[in-house]
């Protein structure tokens, strides 16, 4: 299972990529909005720490115009991928673009036959959203359960980046049902590698440890 980040910012990015965490990263306009300068010097500076996909959004609604705008995005570093809303433009500039050879993550994915158009457009990876899927009362990983099912029933490559995840639990059930990527925030990488009674272990182990004669 790979983990991407879900960060714009640097140096959350590189702690998870110092503690072997980050095969890749997304980010967003939000996440953007957060940091300082442009986002060309952003996604330069993630792809000089991260040796893996670096998702960068194409912000245009139009086909046309979001096959420009990720043209341009792409000659940042060959290891910009292009995030991609799932609408109708948005998947004709998917098909178009990976067809050049530029890869693509189709994002705001919130139901099965999205993804399933997705992957049929040739999207190399989608981004299901599975926390604001829960905000609405329904069940964000039931979703990522189907198209994992789905793309396995057809042998689509398209890779599901979990995404929107909120818990320990969304990247706990995210690798127990196969999931082949989860991107999560750096605050949730921390309390994945967390538990109580780690600590405990140390501090009992540190005091017994005093008692031994050196
Ligand atoms: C995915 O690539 C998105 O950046 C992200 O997971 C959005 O999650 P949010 O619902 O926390 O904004």
């Amino acid at each position: 299972m790979k983990f991407f980040i879900d960060s714009a910012n640097v140096e959350e990015i590189q702690k998870a990529v110092d503690l072997g965490l980050a095969d890749g990263v997304t980010t967003n306009p939000t996440l953007l909005a957060k940091e300082k300068g442009t986002p060309e010097e952003i996604y330069k500076a993630i792809c000089q720490i991260v040796d893996g996909p670096v998702c960068a959004e194409a912000i245009s609604l139009d086909a046309d115009e979001i096959i420009a705008e990720s043209m341009n995005l792409a000659k940042i570093h060959d290891n910009i991928v292009i995030k991609i809303p799932a609408t109708k433009d948005g998947l004709m500039a998917v098909n178009t673009l990976e067809k050049e050879g530029i890869k693509t993550n189709v994002t705001l994915i919130f139901s099965a036959m999205q993804a399933l158009a997705a992957a049929k457009a040739g999207a190399s990876y989608i981004c299901p959203f599975v926390g604001r899927l829960d905000d609405t009362g329904q069940n964000g990983m039931e979703l990522v359960e189907q198209i994992l099912q789905i793309y396995e029933n057809y042998g689509f490559t398209t890779e599901i980046v979990v995404a929107s995840i909120r818990s320990i639990g969304h990247v706990q059930t995210a690798a127990l049902i196969g999931a082949h990527i989860a991107t999560i925030p750096y605050a949730i990488i921390e309390k994945l590698i967390k538990h109580p009674l780690t600590d405990a272990g140390i501090q009992s182990f540190l005091k017994d440890w005093e008692k031994i004669s050196k």
